[in-house]
């Protein structure tokens, strides 16, 4: 794929940037000196290559990893290691829009999107600051004669694969907890979009990080993520990105009863009562559906509607779909960009494919053809889509929309519930008995209830069912990464006497 598409443009060669990967403190290239190309999605071109990791790479991250661990970063304290997480926070704001830029060069998003990006994951890095002195264990009440506590302690070298969707969002929800617990990492950002994350490793030095402390390696999911998901000394995976490929970790990672984390998108249900204030329920809905093209584990892609305000919401949905302004990411008045790779963009056009023959459509339904380059595809909406279809049930991963209609209150929470999934969840109601029950009958690690999308880092984020086990953010995070040691201390000097 890589090959051919960079044929197609005509970038000139000293526009393409060639970065290396960050291992041991040092940038480095593949010991194979192997190269893959990363793309611009709006205009297909090649804009960057980089080092193409194999297993030996991946090995030399590791054991970096494995000697920073047990070479002194275990011992250094909450307070020093809060510090550098500050530093690196400060290190994003102050280069927010450079970095925001090249996120959206590389991944197709919206200029403003990839701005809320960088804060969010500045606000990562500090909410963990903080919470790297609070990390304690607590005494336990056995009887007078003994004290009994328990210890937290880091897991060791983690190993972190994350996806493309919000690349440099997704590198701090899995850098700044295991930084608060005392982990050091090999993390493996996707091979669509490792450019943010590779910028952002020439200030770990300057920020306090010693070498090996975090290890950025680039490559192909496969042979680069299969490598760590397999090396001895990686104690635990974090993963977010397909259910197939963490069916695969998971596996995988069983042979050496290696700790695993996942997230692992959804189908996740928006559910419109009749009695919702309209105008934002339609918002809603599209708000929840077309952000960042609906490249968004929680995207609320199945959206549920009362029958008595059915016709009249699809038809306000369509419309204002129509208006959702496609281009270029880095233009300001873009709301909605391209896909961020051509297999990307053919994924979602199959499953337009398929739309077209399971349901009606309300708008969009193709690719727009006023682009002759860019990975574009239409807002799409379509209705009268039956809950055991396809495009009710798969994630879709692009902005598509399948309305269902539903009569009643367990209508909707059936039909809700009705996924192998369980991410997130969305409510619109003024009724708050109504919204209460809701909330208590969704399966789904997420609730939103009049709205749909805000994510805070204070907050657990992760799924029910097949969207995965663990959760991000908030002191959930960190304890992805902490083991619990138990310790009896006896207090009582006479002989045991037992035998
Ligand atoms: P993917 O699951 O293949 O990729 C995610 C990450 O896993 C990447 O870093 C990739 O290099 C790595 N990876 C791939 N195969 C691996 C393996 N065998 N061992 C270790 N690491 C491996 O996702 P992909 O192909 O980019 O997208 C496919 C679909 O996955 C999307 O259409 C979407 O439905 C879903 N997805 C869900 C995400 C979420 O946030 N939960 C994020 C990205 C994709
Ligand atoms: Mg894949």
């Amino acid at each position: 794929m890589t090959s051919t598409a960079a044929a197609r443009t005509k970038i000139r060669k000293s526009e393409v940037t060639h970065y290396k990967m960050y291992i041991d403190g040092k940038f480095v290239g593949a010991k194979g000196g192997k190269t893959f190309d990363v793309f611009d999605p709006s205009t297909e071109g090649v804009i960057a290559t980089c080092p193409a990791a194999g297993a030996e790479d991946v090995d030399r991250a590791v054991k970096a990893a494995n000697r920073a661990f047990y070479g002194g970063w275990r011992s250094v304290t909450g307070q020093e290691r809060g510090r550098i997480l500050f530093r690196l926070a400060e290190r994003i704001r102050a280069r927010r829009s450079e970095l925001a830029e090249l996120e959206t060069v590389n991944s197709g998003k919206p200029i403003v999107e990839s701005e809320y990006d960088m804060d969010d994951a500045a606000t990562c890095y500090e909410y963990y600051g903080g919470l790297a002195t609070k990390i304690n264990g607590e005494v336990l009440p056995v009887p007078a004669d003994a004290v009994a506590f328990t210890m937290r302690e880091p897991v060791g070298v983690a190993g972190q694969i994350i996806p493309w969707n919000y690349p440099l969002v997704m590198a701090a929800w899995k850098i700044a907890p295991a930084l608060a617990a005392g982990c050091t990492m090999v993390i493996k950002p996707a091979e669509q979009t490792p450019l943010t994350l590779l910028k952002l490793a020439e200030d770990f030095e300057a920020v306090g990080l010693p070498p090996g402390v975090v290890n950025v390696v680039t490559g192909d999911g496969p042979v680069a993520g299969g490598a760590i998901v397999k090396h001895l000394q990686v104690r635990k995976i974090a993963f977010t990105g397909s259910s197939a490929v963490g069916k695969i970790i998971m596996r995988e990672a069983a042979d050496q009863l290696k700790r695993v984390s996942f997230e692992l998108g959804g189908k996740s249900p928006n559910i419109f009562f009749s009695d919702a204030d309209f105008e934002n329920a339609v918002d809603g809905a599209l708000f929840g559906t077309f952000i960042n093209q609906g490249e968004v584990c929680s995207a609320g892609s199945r959206v549920l509607v009362q029958r008595d305000i059915y016709k009249k919401f699809v038809d306000a949905a369509a419309a204002k779909a129509k208006t959702i302004r496609l281009g270029p990411g880095l233009d300001r008045e873009t709301k909605m960009g391209p896909l961020v790779s051509e297999e990307q963009r053919d994924r979602v056009a199959g499953y337009l494919k398929v739309g077209r023959g399971e349901a009606k459509v309300a708008a969009g339904g193709g690719t727009p053809k006023r682009f002759d380059k860019g990975w574009y595809i239409e807002p799409t909406i379509f209705y009268d889509v039956d809950n055991s279809a396809k495009i009710a049930q798969e994630e879709i991963f692009g902005p598509v929309m399948s309305v269902i209609p539903f009569k009643d209150e367990a209508d909707a929470i059936r039909i809700a519930n009705a996924t192998p999934y369980g991410l997130a969840a969305a409510v619109w109601t003024r009724d708050i008995f109504r919204a209460f029950r809701v909330v208590k009958a969704l399966e789904a690690g997420i609730v939103w209830v009049n709205h749909m999308q805000p994510t805070f880092v204070e907050a657990p984020w992760g799924g029910y069912k097949a969207s995965g086990f663990g959760r991000e953010l908030g002191h959930w995070g960190v304890e992805e990464y902490l083991e619990t040691k138990q310790v009896f201390i006896n207090l009582d000097e006479k002989p045991i006497g037992w035998y």
